[in-house]
């Protein structure tokens, strides 16, 4: 997608052809677009835990490299067990990351070590074009659903609900959620976006909105308790968000927050619809609230906020009275039986076991 107008993923080897990689830092956003190089294992790691990268998909393709990373320094059985393990201690809820890892291993652990680090640079430049292929196909499907709302909308606009960001910065290109949007702005539908802020690192305000904007498509940031007020004044025709990691019975774990905007959603018949590739489902789980790990992350994250002074200066200030603990877990899980439907880069089908196993019939038990 666009930054300044310039086409640009979030992710890409460096170009002077030394291996390293190139990704955009998203803990600087919205107030910076800056590039950092990785150079190692430790790096790409970092990225990851620090969230430079976040989003299911682009923490798939950043370990997949991360991979690549390792084995350009040393190529050996154990050097490979070792980034597998370090990077898959990285996040824990998205399962992308296990899912880019179990492939990388395939793809490289049979061949000798002297083969393996092309082998694995080539497969994590696959992983990438096939993320940007998935995500491009659920643009499509998604936007047969909202070319459904046009017609009830007497002023043609259509207004979708979003939490937390699952555009383009969370892919490698155009994004889960964002990419039925994308797609009917370039369908020439008129769509307006509710922008959940996403307390607390504000992936909504700081990257939805940006990426959002940057693309030229109508938006509003709303604090994270509106959405609800909103749908029972009609002002919300469809809620899209995305996925971090969906059960074979179709729960669905995203960011905080995200299943109250589903029961709000259910209480007032608004289709709640969530967009994944195929990477992001974990076919070994049932039931995601008992069984999809949490992460819960730094309490410092809630207590502080950063934001830009007058004078451009980006500082990081406290919010919270001194001394009080404060909790911070990143994700939840929506129960499949509040979620209207899930849109695959194979199509769109409902929250459950039947309907995932019709889109990947190679799923079914032997
Ligand atoms: O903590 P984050 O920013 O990695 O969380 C991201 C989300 O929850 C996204 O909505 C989810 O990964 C879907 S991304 C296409």
């Amino acid at each position: 997608m666009l930054i300044e107008g310039r086409p640009t993923r979030t992710i890409w080897p460096a170009a002077d052809g030394s291996g390293d990689v190139e990704i955009l830092d998203q803990t600087r956003l919205p107030h910076a677009v800056a590039v950092v190089r990785l150079a190692s294992l430790a790096d790409a790691a970092k990225a990851i835990s620090v969230m430079q990268v976040r989003g299911a998909p682009l923490i798939g393709a950043t370990a997949a490299y991360g991979v690549c990373l390792a084995l350009r320094e040393d190529a050996s059985d154990a050097n490979l067990d070792s980034a597998l393990k370090t990077l898959l201690a990285t996040r824990p809820t998205a399962v992308n990351l296990a899912w880019a890892l179990a492939e990388m291993d395939r793809a490289v652990r049979p061949l000798a070590p002297a083969d393996r680090y092309g082998a694995a640079r080539a497969r994590a430049g696959e992983i990438c074009d096939e993320d940007v292929e998935a995500c491009r196909r659920i643009g499509d499907h998604g936007l047969d659903l909202i070319r459904k709302i046009v017609p009830r909308r007497a002023d043609g606009v259509v207004k979708i609900l979003t939490h937390c960001n699952a555009g383009w910065l969370a892919a490698v290109d155009w994004g889960t959620a964002l990419a039925p949007i994308y797609a009917a702005q370039a369908a020439g539908i008129d769509i307006h976006v509710w922008v959940d802020e996403t307390r607390p690192r504000n992936q909504g305000a700081a990257l939805t909105a940006f990426e959002l904007g940057q693309q030229g498509v109508s938006h509003a940031i709303i604090a994270d308790n509106t959405g609800g007020h909103l749908m029972q004044h009609e002002e919300v025709d469809l809620v899209i968000v995305g996925s971090d990691r969906t059960t074979r019975e179709g729960d669905v774990a995203n960011k905080i927050g995200t299943y109250l905007k589903a029961l709000a959603a259910h209480d007032n018949g608004v289709p709640f619809v969530v967009a994944l590739p195929g990477s992001t489902i974990d076919w070994a789980l049932r039931d995601g609230v008992r069984d999809i790990p949490i992460e819960e992350r730094a309490a410092s994250e809630l207590a502080t906020i950063s934001g830009r002074m007058g004078d451009g200066s980006v500082v990081s200030i406290d919010i919270y009275p001194a001394g009080s603990p404060a909790l911070n877990i990143a994700f939840d899980v929506t129960p499949a039986r509040l979620v209207s439907s899930l849109i695959t880069e194979r199509g769109v089908c409902a929250a459950s076991e039947a309907g995932l196993l019709s889109l990947y019939p190679e799923r079914r038990a032997p």
